[in-house]
């Protein structure tokens, strides 16, 4: 690596980082476009984290991005917020201009590109989001932002009552909460169109288990899954085999640090050499 007087330095915040994929992917991809940009990890403590955003400023780091457990807590110390970042709640992304600071949440248009990638358009179709944690509150919003209907199935109803409540209110269409039971499941996958498991079943060390039986699965659905190890969950071969067409977790991963990407350098990403990062480190053949 050759870091010049002139370089512009990304990174990323959390607790912890060390098993972050975002350097490794950033690194290669500012190499293979030839760009005078360095991507490093900063574990950051949660009291520390106005410190942090006063650094940025103080240090003139370019861009950062934001994980667990500060992708609220950064949101009074920037200076905007782009408004589905605002929305959502949560900040994933952050670009410095000369001191003033914009929060984006590139985890939601990362899923929306990750779709429309592949060549899914969720604008009027029915959407079948399983879980109302965190992931899934991002990808709920945009979702309902771009004009899906959406029902949320989640273990705990009440959390999905919250979170159908908030879009109803933020969107102005319904959105329906129900719990995450096998007859909910044959009933709303009759007519749905996308299939998002937003849960962490089906995740390393559990990859034999999956949110929803093989036998309900149809070639007329679009199937993703934010579990992106293994890159092919349980849930997402058998889709395979019902003649679905599938989204990972890692191509939501890789469009999320893309769009981070071109808002920090004004460059298109290198998605299949960031894509190529990812793969090769969770062991699997890259796409
Ligand atoms: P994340 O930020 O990845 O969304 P999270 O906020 O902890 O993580 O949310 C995890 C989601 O997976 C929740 O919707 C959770 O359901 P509950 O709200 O009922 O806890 C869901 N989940 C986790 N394990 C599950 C399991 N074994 N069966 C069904 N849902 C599960």
């Amino acid at each position: 690596m050759n870091i010049s007087g002139k370089v512009k330095i990304c990174g990323i915040i959390g607790d912890p980082v060390e098993h972050s994929m975002s350097p490794a992917m950033h690194n290669a991809a500012f190499e293979k476009m030839g760009l005078d940009f360095v991507y490093v990890p900063f574990r950051v403590k949660r009291e520390d984290v106005g410190k942090a955003i006063d650094g940025v400023r103080a240090l003139n780091i370019r861009g950062l991005n934001v994980t667990i457990p500060h992708k609220v807590a950064v949101m009074p110390f920037l200076n905007e917020l782009d408004p589905l970042a605002e929305k959502i709640g949560a900040v994933n992304t952050i670009v410095n201009d000369n001191g003033f600071l914009k929060g984006y949440n590139t985890d939601a248009a990362g899923f929306l590109q990750a779709l429309l990638d592949k060549g899914v358009e969720p604008k009027g179709k029915n959407v079948l989001l399983l879980g109302a944690g965190g992931a899934s509150r991002a990808i709920s919003f945009v979702l309902a932002e771009r004009g899906a209907n959406l029902v949320l199935l989640n273990r705990t109803l009440q959390k999905a009552k919250e979170s159908a409540d908030r879009l109803t209110e933020a969107f102005g269409r319904e959105v329906r909460a129900l719990e995450l039971s096998h007859w909910n499941l044959v009933a709303e996958l009759r007519h749905a169109d996308i299939l998002v498991n937003a849960t962490s079943v089906g995740m390393s060390p559990q990859q034999d288990e999956t949110p929803v039986p093989p036998s309900l699965l149809t070639a007329s659905l679009t199937v993703c899954d934010i579990v992106y190890n293994p890159i092919k969950t349980r849930l997402l071969k058998e889709a395979e085999a019902a003649g679905a067409k599938t989204v990972d977790g890692v191509d939501m991963l890789v469009w999320q640090g893309a769009m981070a990407f071109e808002k920090w350098t004004g460059v298109k990403a290198p998605v299949e050499v960031m894509r190529g990062v990812v793969t090769g480190r969770l062991g699997g053949s890259p796409a």
